[in-house]
């Protein structure tokens, strides 16, 4: 980032404020802003129930500037969705009344928020809460390429309840004052699983080439899109990357993409949020364009970037308890200024400090801090 003894600091700060902080209508929402809280996983809802904490934890990132939240991933009602019963559920009395309050505490302060919804499939281990008897599935039974298959290969009415889970949670969202939803088809978890070769392998219609591996999740985005109002925003993540292989693509050429982005967009999706872990890396040779960048010519829609936006080193790193310095925007402010996406999801950095987006709004680069991948564990 800039520091206070650069002279370009000025300019510099006022330029972020100036691009960021136009507001974006997705459907039928209008954003205050461009910056989004990127979806990340805690485990602080015992019982699957967000609490007070949950509650003020996005709320003070809101009161802060982040225009739209992503929640953390939250299991839809089916028994094999997840694998904790401390990640917060979308289903059951408590757990949405719970999620009511923080929706009306983000609106309070300013912002908008969506929630993540998500089946972990074939990433569950067998006996785990919140209910152990529920068996692993998906869409082959395999957790990854080239494993021996640990799960259930779903059959049809596994299908019909997931994608009817997903609907409900979808419905659910909207009664109880979400102001959107997003699908969690990223990263190798069950809808991802569909999408991806390595992990369906089936002969039926959901699987085969990537316009019938994309029949499980398009069918997700029509139910959902039928269950809620015409102007209420449907985002779906993807990745290239698995949690179980980062080096994994679902597209090796932009024409692969456009057969998986093209029947999910006609299916209802308004937002895609294309998950890299370095915004700035190009996608396919030939262009500059980043994923989200690529994902928006090919099927028009806006489009979310995310991936160390702020910082120089990747969040998998995190995973192995690296920290990771300060990096400047400018190629970002390029980038969105030339509308290569229309959105920027930050995780660690706004996971860190809840400040994050005044700071760069306000332009104080020289109060942003790196990330400390330690303190985080205790922070919220
Ligand atoms: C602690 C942690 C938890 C995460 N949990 C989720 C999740 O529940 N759903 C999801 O789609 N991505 C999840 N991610 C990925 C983030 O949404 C984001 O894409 C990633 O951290 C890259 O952004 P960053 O470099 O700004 O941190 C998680 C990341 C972190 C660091």
């Amino acid at each position: 980032m800039s520091t206070a003894s650069d002279p370009a600091a000025p300019d510099a700060a006022v330029r972020a404020a100036r691009v960021l902080s136009r507001p974006v209508t997705l459907n039928g929402l209008t954003v205050p802003n461009r910056i989004a809280m990127a979806p990340m996983t805690r485990m602080f809802s015992p019982g699957g129930i967000p609490g007070e904490d949950v509650r003020d934890y996005y709320a003070r990132r809101a009161a802060a500037g982040v225009g739209l939240i992503v929640t953390e991933g939250t299991y839809v009602g089916h028994p094999s969705a997840g694998e904790s019963d401390r990640v917060p559920r979308f289903h059951g009395e408590e757990q949405l009344a719970g999620w009511a309050k923080v929706t009306e505490a983000v609106h309070e302060a300013g912002g908008t928020i969506v929630p993540q919804l998500w089946h972990i499939g074939m990433v569950r281990k067998a006996g785990k809460p919140p209910f152990p008897e529920a068996p692993a599935m998906g869409p082959s039974g395999l957790v990854t390429a080239g494993a021996e298959p640990t799960g259930k290969a779903m059959t049809q009415q596994d299908i019909d309840d997931v994608v009817a889970a997903f609907a409900q949670a979808a419905a659910d969202a909207e009664r109880i004052g979400f102001d959107g939803v997003e699908i969690h088809g990223a990263h190798g978890y069950l809808v991802d699983q569909f999408l991806w070769e390595g992990t369906n392998r089936r002969t039926d219609a959901y699987g085969g080439d990537p316009v019938a591996r994309t029949t499980f999740a398009a069918e997700i985005v029509a139910a959902v899109r039928e269950k809620v109002s015409p102007e209420f925003p449907v985002i779906f993540r993807f990745s290239q990357w698995k949690m179980h292989d980062y080096t994994a693509r679902l597209a090796e050429t932009p024409e692969e993409l456009e057969a998986i982005l093209t029947p999910l967009a006609a299916a209802g999706v308004d937002v895609f949020h294309a998950s890299t872990r370095r915004y700035w890396l190009p996608e396919f040779d030939g262009s500059d364009l980043n994923l989200a960048g690529w994902a928006k010519k090919l099927t028009g829609k806006q489009v979310i970037t995310v991936g160390s936006v702020g910082l120089d080193g990747e969040f998998t790193d995190s995973f192995r308890g690296e920290g990771a310095p300060v990096k400047n925007i400018d190629n970002l402010l390029d980038r969105l200024e030339a509308d290569e996406f229309d959105m920027v999801a930050v995780g660690r950095a706004l996971l860190q400090d809840p400040e994050w987006a005044a700071k760069v709004l306000q332009g104080r680069f020289d109060e942003l801090k790196p990330y400390d991948a330690e303190s985080v564990k205790t922070l919220y």
